[in-house]
């Protein structure tokens, strides 16, 4: 069956450029949009005992989804939840410590994986579906509405390591062979596709995969950990929604983002701060849509600094379709008044 998204616009400018439009100003969005930089974040962030609670709260995450679209009116509002919430559905459980990061108890061996499952995993997400749906219906009828999850192999470091790590020492063993990694991956790669379909069906017009921890693992584990399972992410969403765009982040993955994405077929990708301009210009941009990718501590600086770095991205990338972003999520202390400059500075671009 080939289903239309009843919810697709060619109004709004991050989906055209999305579909291959060149647009002047870019569109923009930012990655952490939503999060501790903004008071009024934090203001709702305290009303909840933990960060889930928020994630799994229909109308408290809808309200932190449009906060930043208020605040600046950004192009796009990303769903807010976190990549972490699909191995809490599957029977890891996941908590958030403040200024720690994310626990969970760890895989160690094929037992552990083979107790999770994918029975209660569409009925426990459902909150979140219901966040999707009430934002689809509130949204004004220029802003697109991005859904998402986290790539298998980023999640699988996750769930290997029972948290972040400096090497990922443990799910690289796994990934050499040193663990269970096929069944996961397999487990994995079957959630992301369910949880992103269930997202384009409750209204989410583009898609976004965060692979943030691809750029760890060498030629040959990339492409069998990063590359293959987000082709099949693609083919499996495009089979039902042909249509929907999708942005892949492989974060850190250097000259191997070329072969990501001629292999992957992904709409867009997503650059980080190291990716030199001109090359991704030359080299990925006849392929895909780029966003991206002004150094999130550039922002934090603020400044004439950031603006010529801000104007360099606009020179070079905006002769193709482009969606300017960080390169990586917005840091909590990032003054609110250097992300103002920001948006100033290109809705500006282009009448200047
Ligand atoms: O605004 C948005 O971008 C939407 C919401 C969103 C969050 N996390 C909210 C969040 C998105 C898209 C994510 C993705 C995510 N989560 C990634 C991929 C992108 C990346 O940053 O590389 C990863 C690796 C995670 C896992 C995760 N979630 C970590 C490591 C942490 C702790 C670090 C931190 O910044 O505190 C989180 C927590 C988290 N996710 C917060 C937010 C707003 C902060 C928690 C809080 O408010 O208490």
């Amino acid at each position: 069956m080939s289903l239309q998204s009843p919810f697709i616009s060619t109004a709004k400018p991050f989906l055209r450029a999305l579909r291959g439009e060149t647009i002047i100003p870019p569109p923009l969005w930012l990655m952490r949009q939503a999060g501790r930089y903004l008071p009024e974040y934090r203001q709702v962030r305290a009303r909840v005992h933990s960060f889930l609670e928020l994630c799994y709260s229909p109308e408290l995450a809808a309200e932190v989804t449009l906060q930043p679209i208020r605040r600046y009116g950004f192009d796009a509002a990303i769903l807010f939840s976190d990549i972490l919430v699909v191995p809490d559905a599957l029977g890891q459980p996941v908590t958030f410590h403040e200024g720690r990061g994310p626990t969970l108890e760890r895989l160690k061996n094929k037992a552990d994986v083979t107790r999770l499952s994918l029975e209660k995993f569409i009925s426990s997400l459902a909150p979140v579906y219901k966040t999707v749906q009430f934002l689809a219906q509130t949204l004004s009828p220029t802003v697109a509405l991005i859904g998402f999850a986290g790539a298998p192999w980023t999640v699988a470091a996750y769930m290997i390591e029972g948290g972040g790590s400096k090497d990922f020492a443990h799910a690289k063993l796994w990934s050499l062979g040193q663990g269970p990694m096929e069944q996961l991956m397999e487990l994995l790669t079957e959630a992301t596709i369910r949880h992103l379909l269930a997202q384009i069906a409750a209204g989410a017009e583009a898609v976004q995969v965060f692979d943030s921890w691809a750029g760890v693992l060498p030629e040959n584990e990339f492409l069998q950990f990063v590359v293959n399972p987000t082709k099949k992410i693609v083919e499996r969403i495009h089979k039902t929604y042909p249509t929907i765009p999708i942005i892949a982040f492989p974060r850190g993955a250097g000259i191997q983002y070329k072969i990501f994405v001629k292999e992957t077929g992904v709409q867009a990708v997503s650059l980080d701060s190291s990716v030199p301009l001109m090359w991704a210009a030359k080299y990925l941009q006849p392929y895909a849509t780029i966003q991206g990718n002004l150094d999130p501590i550039a922002l934090f600086a603020g400044g004439n600094n950031m603006l010529k770095r801000v104007q360099r991205i606009i020179d070079v990338l905006s002769h193709g379709p482009f969606v300017f972003n960080l390169g990586h999520g917005i840091v909590p202390e990032t003054p609110l008044e250097h992300v103002a400059e920001l948006v100033k500075y290109i809705r500006l671009c282009g009448v200047r």
